[in-house]
């Protein structure tokens, strides 16, 4: 099975954690249709943790909790695909799952045999409670090569925090996506120090295997399993596009049967929607004006490792058909100017000398943005907002 587009969803955890049962599930499918949310590219449905009872079945085979799920789980899987939806489950690669329920290891082939069974299309595999003494890369092989056989196309979304130095083996499993950062809250600075992590993660990003920033928190609104303060408007917006920018799935967390018009503005904004989903799936790269050196006094996971600035980036993607995404973020408290966000188009591989200069349009005004001289200026951005461009190329 191949991904070649970063999965779009829904996941249970962030505001339902052990809340979760049938009816929930089934509304929110209904939800997905009738807010717009599959239409705009939405698919996969996904339960999370917290979903089995404690102990496995004379067969070892996993039981669903019949007082959340009292018609099993190829019950709640054909309503899904009834809607045109995809099913998603949980579980780990450990002894158990995070929340203490039991987990796939020693079982994987049986455990995959049952997934398919149910008809599951996506499998989230996380890494709590794992024996030390085996190696993290081989624990996510298991899984991967027995539903690499389970007879059915199940994508492997798998959730080692980016612990054990993921990115080096991970594309090794033939997982589909990989959490490259710990666990979101519903706060900025959650979304600061996750966003911030990413830095040194991007050259293994893109095509087939996804780097998954972790579920979004817009929409929360400081409410679920999940919640801490709260955002403003400006930061869940700043959120989604940096998600969308770096190719992250966007797997929705708050109660989609409930959203605000603010939440559905952003989670239904096509066309920053489509700049996550760009058939070129290219990495993302920063285009600040600084020298791109490593820095061999610092290790790896330092984020001044490269020196890059790491309050304002510039992140940029080259889009299929020659467009180009550009976008401004300022993470810090204080307004960013025109000293932070001037970006050089000979960054983008556009000198002065190639003719070609760029006109940008801005994903959440619509306004249009020229350049001057070789360079985009941005004079203005709020603390914690951001700028989203879709470029064009075109003559100077
Ligand atoms: C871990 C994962 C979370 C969630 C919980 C469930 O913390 O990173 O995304 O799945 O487990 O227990």
């Amino acid at each position: 099975m191949v991904v070649n587009k970063p999965p779009l969803g829904w996941n249970t955890w962030n505001t339902f954690g052990a809340n979760i049962n049938e009816q929930l599930i089934m509304e929110s499918a209904d939800a997905m249709i009738a807010n717009g949310l599959k239409d705009a590219g939405y698919e996969y449905v996904v339960i999370d943790d917290i979903w089995a009872l404690k102990e496995r079945d004379e067969n070892g085979r996993l039981v669903p909790d019949p007082e959340k799920f009292p018609h099993g789980m190829k019950y709640v899987a054909d309503y899904i695909h009834s809607k045109g939806l995809k099913f998603g489950m949980y579980s780990c690669a450990g002894y158990l799952t995070c929340a203490g329920y039991p987990a796939s290891y020693g079982y994987e082939w049986v455990d995959a045999k049952t997934f398919a069974e149910w008809e599951v299309d996506f499998l989230k595999y996380d890494f709590c409670f794992h024996p030390m003494t085996e190696r993290a890369d081989v624990l996510y092989k298991r899984m991967a090569i027995a539903l690499a056989n389970c007879g059915r196309d199940i994508l492997l979304s798998a959730c080692s925090w980016g612990s054990e130095n993921t990115k080096q083996w991970i594309k090794e499993t033939g997982a589909h996506m990989w959490r490259s950062t710990g666990d979101i809250f519903d706060s900025w600075a959650s979304i600061k120090s996750l966003a911030q992590s990413q830095i040194v993660a991007q050259e293994y990003n893109g095509h087939g295997c996804f780097n998954d920033m972790d579920m979004l928190i817009v929409g929360m609104n400081g409410k679920g399993n999940v919640a801490l303060t709260g955002c403003t408007t400006e930061e869940y917006r700043l959120h989604f596009s940096l998600w969308a920018l770096l190719n992250s799935p966007l797997m929705i967390g708050c109660d989609i049967r409930d959203m605000t018009d603010e939440t559905k503005s952003i989670l239904l904004n096509k066309d920053v929607i489509a700049i996550n989903q760009d058939e070129l799936g290219a990495e993302p790269f920063f285009a600040n004006n600084f020298k791109y050196e490593i820095n061999n006094s610092r290790t790896e996971n330092d984020p001044f490792y490269k020196s890059y600035p790491i309050d304002t980036p510039i992140i940029a993607k080259y889009l299929d058909g020659g467009d180009i995404a550009i976008g401004f973020f300022n993470f810090m408290d204080t307004d960013a100017s025109v000293w932070n966000f001037t970006l050089t188009l000979d960054n983008l591989g556009l000198p002065l000398s190639s003719g070609k200069t760029i006109e940008l349009h801005d994903l959440w005004t619509g306004k249009t943005l020229k350049t001057f001289n070789g360079t985009v200026r941005i004079d203005k951005v709020a603390p914690h907002d951001c700028r989203l461009f879709r470029a064009k190329v075109v003559d100077a």
